[in-house]
């Protein structure tokens, strides 16, 4: 979470928020004064400058490293009338209502996907936005779980072609835009930084020689893992029925 943290703010940092896709398609569907609910805000990516326009926003995260760097922005620009934290995963046990509720790369982290849209539909009476990848982040991997799992299916990220489908079939029928992510300066992914995750996903931390395999097989990888052939993300967005 600590590298998610720090990917998040460099990117905050590299590309200003109010002028990607996501931050545009938000505030067309609000008016002064308007209310957002921010599901999975991270560090405060969108939240920030959409509290610094004067909207209401209500941020909901449940990672504490996140909530760290969120709190600490909110306080340094002075938006604590602005901005409501609550410390939850979605959905929330609350009854909360917004014009546009909005999940930034959230959704793949859901147990239950379906269940996080129908909450999402109850508590907006606008517009509800999703963005997610349209590329499988962690593509590479079906070559390591070759190497350690090849009779088991390979972990796989939620992404756009399993979103969309699923939204059909609720019923909702949403506006797609596909546009191609600006990459971020320098690497973002170092192959050091993923082999504890990797290795719990493959459950070889105890075992010394599959861990120094790992180790090869990502450095053979590293330019690979560092510059995905493709980066394409979805921005869904669609009237909820109420
Ligand atoms: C990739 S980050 C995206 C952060 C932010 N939305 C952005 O685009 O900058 C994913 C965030 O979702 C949070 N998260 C994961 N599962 C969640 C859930 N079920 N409900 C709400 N937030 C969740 C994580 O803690 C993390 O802060």
């Amino acid at each position: 979470m600590k590298t998610m943290a720090d990917n998040l703010n460099k990117s905050a940092s590299e590309t200003d928020p109010r002028t990607t896709p996501l931050y545009g398609e938000i505030i067309t569907h609000l008016e002064t004064d308007g209310t957002v609910i921010d599901i999975g805000a991270g560090v405060g990516r969108f939240a920030i400058p959409l509290a610094k326009e004067g909207f209401n926003v209500t941020a909901v995260e449940p990672n504490e490293e996140m909530r760290k760097h969120l709190l600490g922005s909110i306080e340094q620009n002075g938006l604590t009338s602005r901005i409501n934290v609550i410390q939850s995963s979605w959905p929330v046990d609350k009854d909360l209502q917004a014009d546009v509720t909005f999940a930034s790369f959230v959704i793949q982290f859901s147990h239950d996907p379906e269940k996080f849209i129908h909450s999402m539909e109850k508590c907006t009476n606008k517009r509800c936005i999703v963005s997610i990848h349209v590329d499988q982040p962690l593509g590479f991997l079906k070559d390591i779980w070759q190497v350690f799992r090849s009779s088991e299916p390979v972990p796989a990220m939620l992404t756009f072609s399993d979103l969309y489908p699923m939204l059909l079939n609720m019923g909702i029928i949403a506006n797609v835009a596909i546009i191609e992510e600006k990459r971020m300066s320098g690497p973002v992914m170092e192959p050091a930084k993923i082999i504890p995750l990797l290795s719990d996903l493959l459950s070889i931390r105890d075992k010394p020689a599959d861990m120094q395999r790992l180790k090869e097989i990502l450095e053979g990888m590293r330019s690979r893992i560092q510059e995905p052939p493709s980066m394409r993300t979805a921005i869904v967005s669609w009237q909820p029925r109420r």
